[in-house]
């Protein structure tokens, strides 16, 4: 069954809002970005890109299909906006991209909602298959979001990794600033005329367009219209890591043990990022074609680690059954449990310890009160746990 989002679909096909927009703006004034068209951008053209870009992009008519293909991924409403724009994470309440739309409908003070698909695997494929990631952007799609808001929502002064937004639904105002020490206090809220007077760029970005930002430009955004539906991706994504970031069986059956051992930039092994994204499926084939599943990568992390950061149960288990080590330090002597627990992960904490029932007690006694210190230090929403690390047999409770 499809999912039904009536006014969706009167929205995204009427295209009478965009059309109104662009007769009363001229197209010189509403953006102070370079403009491009997308048929004129090959993959690989962000390397030389230091300045923010607006790029108008062909077939969007596609955009109710697009929608559509969306309506079925779960959003976190964010009241934490702050929050968000500066970790990147919220935990407030679930509630599905069909559902969300269908409630902005009738409140218009709903927050924003937002959906980080690296935490994902189902997420991520439902966003690449729905939008079809154009190749011009795949070296920048390591990770994939989707974000909704009403108006006059805003999302505070921020910077990260190099990343583009196309909208899908509705319009914004971005305000941009180059990397470096921001000219307004970041992740607070400020108004239109404080971030012109202090020299912000101002661009105006309708349906249908792409915003592209070079890392770490900072930026606010400002919904105009009544209500906007992004979606985006962030972080390099050259060569095999885009394929590894999607769980693509099919982009591996000509690979070489050298070729998937092989660290990108940043210092991480297709292998590790497919343990970020959480494909254990993909990690399996990987390791039937020889790949090198143990050893630390660049920043001396471990699978496990990638895993256990951003959440990924599965992973967690495929790698303690396949008797891959879960229980390396890195660098900071940190095992994958100690990420779990700054992260706040509950499930992976829980993995994780079910899989160290199998090893020795005493590393049990030394990681284990670590565990409980980071989880209180970093406690959102977190489960504390006390644990009994004396005997081989692990027993965990969990306390609010
Ligand atoms: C959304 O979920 C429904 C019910 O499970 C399903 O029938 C439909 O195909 C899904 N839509 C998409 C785009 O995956
Ligand atoms: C609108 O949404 C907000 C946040 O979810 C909620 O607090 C408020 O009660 C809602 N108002 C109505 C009229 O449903
Ligand atoms: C935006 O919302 C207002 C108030 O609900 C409504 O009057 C207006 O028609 C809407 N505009 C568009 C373009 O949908």
């Amino acid at each position: 069954m499809r999912v039904v989002m009536p006014h969706m679909w009167c929205r995204a096909t009427g295209a009478v809002v965009g059309l109104l927009w662009f007769s009363t703006l001229s197209a010189g004034s509403r953006c102070e970005f370079k403009q491009i068209e997308s048929s004129s951008l090959e993959p690989g053209f962000e390397q030389g890109m230091t300045h923010p870009l607006l790029i108008q992009t062909a077939g969007s008519g596609r955009t109710a299909e697009m929608i559509d293909g969306l309506g079925n991924i779960t959003l976190y409403i964010t009241t934490a906006i702050g929050n968000q724009a500066q970790h990147g994470f919220t935990q407030d309440e679930q509630i599905a991209a069909s559902e969300y739309i269908q409630r902005l409908e009738t409140n218009k003070s709903i927050p924003y909602a937002f959906r980080q698909c690296h935490l994902s695997p189902s997420c991520d494929r439902a966003l690449a298959k729905a939008v079809g990631i154009p190749s011009f952007l795949r070296e920048t799609a390591r990770e994939l979001f989707m974000a909704v808001g009403s108006f006059p929502g805003s999302f505070p002064l921020h910077s990260h990794d190099r990343t583009w937004a196309l909208s899908l639904a509705g319009s914004k105002r971005w305000f941009t600033s180059p990397p470096g020490k921001p000219p307004l206090r970041p992740y607070v809220d400020h108004d239109e005329d404080s971030l012109k007077r202090a020299g912000f760029q101002y661009c105006v970005q309708h349906e249908g367009e792409v915003v592209f930002l070079p890392r770490g430009w900072w930026h606010a955004v400002i919904v105009q219209s009544n209500w906007s539906l992004t979606v985006g991706g962030q972080g390099a994504s050259k060569d095999l890591v885009f394929s590894a970031c999607r769980g693509d069986l099919a982009a591996f059956t000509s690979s070489r043990p050298h070729q998937l051992n092989r660290l990108d930039p940043s210092g991480i092994s297709p292998a590790g990022h497919a343990a970020r994204a959480g494909h254990a499926k993909l990690l399996a084939t990987f390791r039937e074609k020889g790949a090198d599943l143990q050893s630390p990568d660049g920043n001396g992390w471990t699978l496990a680690h990638h895993a256990a950061k951003l959440g990924h149960v599965e992973v967690i288990q495929w790698l303690a059954e396949g008797g891959i080590s879960v229980t390396e330090r890195n660098r900071m002597s940190w095992t994958a449990l100690h990420t779990a627990a700054k992260a706040g992960n509950v499930e992976v904490i829980r993995a994780l310890l079910q899989a160290r029932a199998m090893v020795e007690p005493k590393d049990q006694a030394h990681d284990f009160p670590n565990v409980m210190l980071y989880s209180m230090q970093h406690a959102h929403r977190l489960v504390r746990y006390t644990v009994r690390a004396q005997t081989r047999n692990v027993q965990c409770r969990e306390v609010s």
